[in-house]
């Protein structure tokens, strides 16, 4: 694939992806790569701009990162943000020092007024909120920079050297709180560097597709369907490139929402592939009976969706490729250290240790989520599936709390549905990130007509959150609660009470269990 990269140096900063995923959003494509590769391994990427992320450390300390001075005379644009910005200003002459008194240590959102004059802040206002979060203060700029922006309490807020493509910024231009954040970022590609932008889905799409086919010749395929929107979108755009080389292996384990089984299958029934549904239900009920430990749960229903999957590909065959809906962040996050197992996820795309197969093919090694669902709208999947919340690995195993019956998952699943339905009449549906029903095992004294109950109580939860690691419980309005809650003791048997989850992560999870 030949496009343009820009190459995002990180420094460890919390940031960076988001930083790769605004410049992808301005149709030109990026990587990210570790401060510590090799100034010939950057070359060799070509590219035409590189960004320095931010990063917690202070330049000035010897065992902070640094970067190989030699990059500031190779003759590529740099961007430097926050420590980025001060380690070009540290590497090439400038002093950068700890902020001695609390008006020079900035953080929050600032007023920053800008040079506009500047190829950075070209077609800006003058003036406008940025995001701050710095410590350290550019106490003198290197020579040959200009100062092209300053807050009331800082003179050094941006800086920039035109004539070699040197820019530098204290504050964030990648967060959402910095105002025309996305438009600096895209003078620094377009005004700066001089991209094309040729990084666009239809391309990404269409040569995708064109590498598929000659990798794949005319060899089998095989991919293990799980519904979500990684899979989906991998399968389709194998479907388009091969047809019936593909084999999609859906293994319906019982544990789906609502109609969920039967929208995926319907999803794939224009493709001339190979289709196989695997009615399993049975099969996991009769290994969950009796468990209500949560690990446990995962743990029967990851080995068992493997000893299933690997049932159908032994008749099968051998395959040539084995295919994975891996993507960006995965990547990026590979080797990200060895943080607590508080869950462990499993992700039923994984399967190698298990199937004869040549080769793992990853069509979605390169795109971030957002990229992945435009992809898929490409393809003409559905909305519906395109847009699909994050659903878990183990299903609705570990949102009915306790032991499991076909009879509770149904009741879930009816009340799951009335959640959802009524979720998106009220319009709130691209707002709130994840929301989903939980039963619980708690049972509690109602009254029905004139009749005394004595049922489950339900909860629901509703999150919102940018990254799944932290959460908030997302503010329904009380009248949307208000219809959710009488719907669902009306409609669906054996639930009395409602309650809504007012926790956010930490310390809950997003998940109960
Ligand atoms: P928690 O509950 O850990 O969830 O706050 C964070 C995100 O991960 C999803 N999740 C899972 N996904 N297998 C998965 O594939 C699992 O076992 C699993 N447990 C939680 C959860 O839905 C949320 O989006």
């Amino acid at each position: 694939m030949s496009h343009q990269t820009v190459i995002v140096l990180d420094f460890g900063g919390q940031y960076n992806q988001l930083i790769a995923r605004r410049v992808r959003e301005c149709n030109v494509y990026c990587e990210v790569m570790p401060c510590t590769t090799p100034l010939s391994q950057l070359k060799a990427m070509d590219p035409i701009g590189i960004i320095f992320t931010g990063g917690p450390n202070s330049v000035y300390l010897d065992s902070s990162p640094h970067v190989d001075p030699e990059i500031f005379t190779w003759g590529v644009p740099i961007l430097g943000i926050c420590y980025g910005c001060q380690l070009m200003a540290h590497t090439l002459g400038g002093q950068v020092t700890e902020a001695q008194d609390d008006s020079a240590r900035e953080y929050g959102k600032t007023q920053t007024y800008y040079d506009t004059t500047s190829p950075l802040f070209k077609g800006l206002p003058q003036e406008g909120i940025s995001w701050m979060s710095h410590g350290d203060y550019m106490a003198k700029v290197p020579d040959g920079f200009a100062l092209t922006a300053h807050s009331d309490s800082c003179p050094n807020v941006a800086i920039a050297d035109e004539a070699r493509g040197f820019y530098g910024v204290q504050f964030h231009p990648e967060v959402n709180h910095t105002q025309h954040g996305i438009d600096m970022i895209h003078n620094f590609l377009y005004e700066v560097c001089r991209a094309k932008g040729d990084w666009t889905m239809e391309d990404y799409c269409r040569t995708a597709i064109a590498q598929i086919r000659e990798k794949i010749g005319g060899g089998k395929v095989l991919l293990a369907l799980s519904g979500g929107v990684d899979s989906s979108v991998a399968a389709a755009l194998l479907a388009e490139a091969v047809g019936s080389q593909l084999t999609c292996v859906f293994v319906d384990h019982g544990l789906m929402r609502k109609n969920e089984g039967d929208e995926v299958e319907a999803a794939f029934s224009k493709w001339d592939i190979n289709f196989v549904r695997v009615d399993a239900e049975q099969r996991f009920l009769i290994k969950l009976a009796g468990v209500s430990e949560p690990e446990h749960k995962r743990k029967i229903i990851g080995e068992e969706f493997i000893r299933v999957f690997e049932e159908v590909a032994k008749k099968i065959g051998r395959v040539d490729y084995l295919v994975q809906g891996t993507i960006y962040p995965d990547v990026i996050e590979s080797g990200a250290g060895d943080a607590a197992v508080i869950k462990s996820h499993h992700n039923v795309g994984g399967l190698p240790d298990y199937v004869d197969f040549k080769e793992i093919i990853e069509p979605l090694r390169l795109l971030f989520k957002d990229e992945v669902r435009q992809l898929g709208r490409e393809l003409k999947l559905p909305e519906y599936l395109v847009m699909r919340q994050p659903f878990p690995g183990p299903g609705l195993a570990i949102r009915v709390i306790g032991d499991l019956t076909k009879d509770k998952l149904d009741r879930l699943r009816d009340a799951d549905a009335i959640y959802r339905e009524e979720i998106a009449a009220a319009g709130l549906g691209a707002s709130i990130n994840q929301y989903f029903a939980v039963l619980t095992n708690t049972r509690s004294v109602g009254v029905m007509g004139d009749g005394r109950t004595y049922d489950y109580t339900l909860a629901l939860r509703a999150v919102t959150t940018s990254d799944f690691m932290t959460a908030d419980w997302a503010r329904i309005p009380y009248d949307v609660l208000d219809r959710i809650s009488t719907r669902i003791v009306n409609e669906v048997q054996g639930i009395n009470r409602i309650v809504y989850d007012i926790t956010s992560k930490p310390p809950a999870t997003i998940e109960w269990e």
